[in-house]
């Protein structure tokens, strides 16, 4: 019967980390540069706080939206970006995974357009398309990777209904400064254009303070901005994501967030709470130490003769391996055979990611400088 299967559905595909991360599962000591999460455990006041949460018999459905004072923290959280949100504005959801599916699902329908720039997180085209609505993908590879308001303005049409702002972006580690922020602003002001924001990795920006488009009053009003504590708080398992937007649209999000999952995980919204009420310098730490992996690994592969962008913010970089004539996949899966370290191919993140690989430095410096040393007699030998 799975000619019953819903045609959509058959026709998204498992991501292409997935695949690579499953396919390198097979060989035996390997150093694996591939995943997508901290490698600091989750602070010990926050599993604390999940364990008495669990002894409270904090085990009941919240409220839809979450908890209020989870919410009410939340809104303080992300005061700091000079976002400001009520209470009645914010979902908190089971990851940042479900508050992007959420919000797409919410504003998205039959022929709708969604830009987003390519290379990009593969966490968005199954959604759109599973809405019926179409990926147009803006190749950023000549413009550092920035998704920029002239390049948005050559994709309008009259059926987009979103773009997408996936920064820091995963997986190259770029972000937007506040005046390319501005550009795309000024661009669709006066236009009925969403702008989904993926704020995932606000924590984690190096050189200057992180910005959001939603920060921008005349914008704030066409703005979902998603957030959540898997990269900020270590928490990937934990499963706490946020949607902060106008009441316009929270009160239609939160149909589709409780006809999908009621609430998010109680327990994990009390450590949620914990992470947002005494957490907030957690990611400091993280933040410091992922910089100074961010320094040595950009150093290493320029010395290598890569060509490759400095990241500002996340935890990945995306040199380019276009020099060596072979695809992505070729370049990964020969150094995963011949030197044992895993990279993800830049396929995994569009068509527009092939001729880069994307190396995590969510990893000890010892593994990356294993890692690295073996990658250097890599290409050395090609
Ligand atoms: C850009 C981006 N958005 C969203 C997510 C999903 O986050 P979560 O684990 O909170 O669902 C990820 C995870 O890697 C990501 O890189």
């Amino acid at each position: 019967m799975e000619h019953l299967i819903n045609k959509r559905v058959k026709e998204i595909e498992i991501s292409g980390i997935r695949k690579f991360y499953n396919l390198v599962s097979q060989y035996k000591d390997t150093i694996s540069l591939t995943i997508g999460q901290p490698d600091f455990p989750t602070p010990q006041h926050i599993k604390d706080s999940t364990k008495l949460a669990l002894d409270n018999n904090k085990t009941a459905y919240t409220h839809n939206a979450g908890l209020l004072e989870l919410r009410t923290a939340a809104k303080k959280f992300i005061s700091k970006y000079n976002l400001y949100y009520d209470e009645d504005e914010i979902i908190v959801t089971n990851g940042a995974s479900e508050a992007i599916d959420t919000s797409l699902r919410t504003i998205l329908e039959e022929g709708c357009e969604v830009i987003l720039p390519g290379p990009v997180y593969p966490g968005y085209e199954p959604i759109i398309r599973l809405c019926g609505a179409k990926p147009v993908y803006v190749d950023v590879r000549d413009s550092s990777f920035k998704l920029t308001a002239n390049k948005i303005k050559e994709k309008l049409t009259s059926n987009t209904r979103c773009i997408i702002l996936p920064y820091p972006s995963n997986p190259t580690g770029v972000v937007l400064s506040k005046d390319e922020l501005y550009d795309i602003a000024q661009l669709i002001k006066d236009k009925d254009i969403f702008i989904l924001s993926d704020e995932i990795y606000s924590e984690l920006v190096y050189d200057y303070p992180h910005n959001s488009i939603a920060s921008i009053d005349f914008i704030k009003n066409k703005a979902i901005v998603i957030n959540g504590l898997s990269k900020s708080h270590s928490m990937t398992g934990f499963r706490i994501g946020f949607i902060f937007a106008p009441s316009y649209i929270t009160k239609h999000a939160i149909k589709v967030h409780q006809y999908n999952s009621t609430c998010a995980c109680t327990i994990s919204q009390y450590a949620a709470l914990e992470a947002l009420t005494n957490g907030a310098d957690d990611s400091l730490v993280m933040k410091l130490e992922y910089k100074k992996r961010r320094d040595y690994v950009y150093e290493r592969l320029i010395k290598m003769g890569f060509e490759v962008e400095k990241p500002n913010g996340a935890f990945y970089i995306f040199p380019s391996i276009s020099k060596f004539g072979m695809s992505s996949f070729d370049f990964a899966l020969k150094l995963l055979e011949s030197k044992k370290v895993a990279v993800v191919p830049g396929s995994a993140f569009s068509i527009y990611g092939e001729g880069f690989i994307r190396i995590s430095y969510a990893y000890s410096m010892d593994v990356l400088e294993d890692g690295l040393n073996r990658i250097e007699q890599f290409v050395k030998s090609l």
